[in-house]
């Protein structure tokens, strides 16, 4: 029954067509590699050259506060972002732009938060959002980073605007 069925004219048809395929890539193979060579050279159609940029000049760039607040659903979890609000796992977000690191006296921060002496500023909150712990090693806060550096500058600028 199996070898009938393994033997039928269709599955043969199906294995002359595969070795035709294999035939053909072998063929062409020298053509496909030169072409995938190009496609890669040229980065593909969907990646445009990144300029190269200062951080300054990053930063400058005009950002988007609305996408910054929609971000910042990430960051909710841990940090209340209202003027009244409370402290969660990580200290309520209202005020703390401008100011030293370890700013709320009622959070208990982690001794290497404390001891930093960071100033929260653009570039500093860029840097902590991007990998805490490399511009304050040793923080408590549990968060991997924003990779992507327009949606940083969005979150830091919807940030700038929780003071008075
Ligand atoms: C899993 C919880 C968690 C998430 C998610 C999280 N944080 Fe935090 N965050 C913390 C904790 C905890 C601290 C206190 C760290 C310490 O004391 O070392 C902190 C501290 C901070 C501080 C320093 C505050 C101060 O008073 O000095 C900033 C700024 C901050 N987080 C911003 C963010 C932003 C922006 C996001 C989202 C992109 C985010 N955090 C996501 C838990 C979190």
């Amino acid at each position: 029954m199996l070898l009938k069925r393994l033997f039928s004219p269709a599955k043969k048809v199906d294995i002359l067509r595969k070795l035709d395929y294999m035939g053909f890539m072998k063929n062409h193979l020298g053509l496909i590699l030169i072409s995938l060579f190009f496609f890669a050279a040229c980065g593909g159609p969907s990646s445009p050259p990144e300029p190269e940029l200062s951080t300054e000049e990053r930063l400058a760039l005009p950002a988007n506060i609305v996408n910054g607040e929609r971000l910042f659903r990430t960051c909710a979890v841990c940090h209340d972002k209202a003027k009244e609000g409370a402290h969660r796992v990580g200290p309520k977000m209202w005020g703390v732009y401008g100011q030293a690191a370890a700013v709320h006296k009622d959070f208990s921060y982690s001794a290497a938060m404390r001891r930093s002496d960071v100033i929260w500023d653009d570039a500093s909150l860029d840097a902590y959002i991007r990998a805490p712990r490399e511009i304050v090693p040793g923080t408590r806060m549990a968060f991997d980073g924003e990779p992507d550096p327009a949606n940083r500058r969005d979150i830091v600028a919807f940030l700038k605007t929780l003071q008075d």
